[in-house]
């Protein structure tokens, strides 16, 4: 038998194989504190393919880059607006104008007034603020031309029907934006959220890539039945408005054909997220991580520590 020309073969295949893009999670935050324009900067130093902005809206109706819909996980507003929390004792991003919001300084994520993740960046500086879409843009545009590199971003608009039950449309709002700056002109975008509603909307609005986010019924995040979506009726349905998923790994590492059934419905699989410090259950490397999920023909990865994946 000759097994030469197999093993080539095999060994060529796999060298074929294409690598997932990388986004970076809200940008490097395994360094930095999320969120911030050092930490986007740090990421783009990478080399990533994009850069992810969760987005949320203040009180005069500017776009920022926060991942919650509350300040205080991620910032001293505890501190700087002791009286301004609302009565269930979280503080609203929606209740702030950005001038306000631009008093607070970031810091590490926490919960329960602890690091959430203990080995990360350890100080708290003054001169982390959030910030806005506007700056986000400018900061990767501009790094963009200084490193004569095109790395796009990957804006997730955060919780819709949060903002509409405020009398906000964070939507037609962050269309505005990106139609007023000219942004899908000056870089890639890609656009992703977890509510249907929204990305049904932006397929109507926009001409740019879609992805819907699926996550864990347990989570409560909205209204959506997302195992439904999971399905491949389900799948169907996203590839009426989307160009593809964004999966929780333990979800594509665990239902078995879930990613041949995004891939044979001709829907993207991206993944989230990968953390060097909170690996998936059973995994011991962001290395084995990484083969299992291009074993799958994973299309994109959000990570927290994106030079990790790049390396491999
Ligand atoms: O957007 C992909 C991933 O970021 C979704 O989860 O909660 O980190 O925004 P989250
Ligand atoms: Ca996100």
């Amino acid at each position: 038998m000759k097994l030469f020309p197999i093993i080539f073969s095999i060994l060529f295949l796999i060298s074929c194989a294409k690598n997932p893009i990388i986004i970076a999670h809200r940008g490097a935050p395994g360094y930095l504190p999320e969120h911030t324009l050092p930490s986007a900067a740090y990421a783009h130093a990478l080399k990533v393919d994009y850069i992810e902005p969760d987005l949320v809206l203040t009180k005069d109706d500017q776009l920022i880059v926060l991942h919650d819909i509350h300040l205080e996980n991620t910032t001293d507003v505890e501190k700087i607006f002791p009286l301004r929390k609302r009565r269930d004792g979280h503080y609203y991003a929606i209740d702030f104008t950005l001038k306000e919001i631009k008093k607070l300084s970031v810091h590490e994520r926490v919960r329960n007034k602890k690091a959430l993740f203990v080995k990360r960046f350890p100080f708290q500086f003054k001169f982390l603020k959030v910030p806005s879409f506007k700056e986000f843009c400018d900061l990767v545009i501009g790094l963009n031309k200084s490193t004569n590199t095109k790395i796009g971003i990957y804006p997730e608009i955060k919780d819709p029907q949060f903002h509409l039950k405020n009398k906000k449309d964070i939507t037609r709002i962050f269309v505005s934006f990106l139609k007023e700056f000219n942004i899908s002109k000056q870089l890639p975008v890609i656009v992703q959220s977890f509510d249907a509603d929204t990305l049904r909307e932006l397929n109507e609005l926009i001409d740019l890539k879609l992805i819907q986010l699926i996550a864990d019924d347990s989570w409560k995040k909205t209204g959506i039945t997302y195992q439904k979506m999971r399905s491949p009726k389900g799948l169907e349905l996203i590839k009426k408005y989307a160009d593809g998923v964004g999966v929780w790994i333990p979800h594509v590492l665990q239902e078995k054909d879930l990613a041949k059934n995004i891939k044979d419905v001709g829907l993207q699989i991206h993944v989230y997220t990968h953390r060097e410090d909170s690996l998936p259950k059973g995994i011991k490397s962001s290395n084995e991580l990484m083969k299992k999920l291009k074993s799958l023909n994973v299309d994109g990865i959000f990570s927290d520590h994106p030079d990790k994946l790049l390396q491999i």
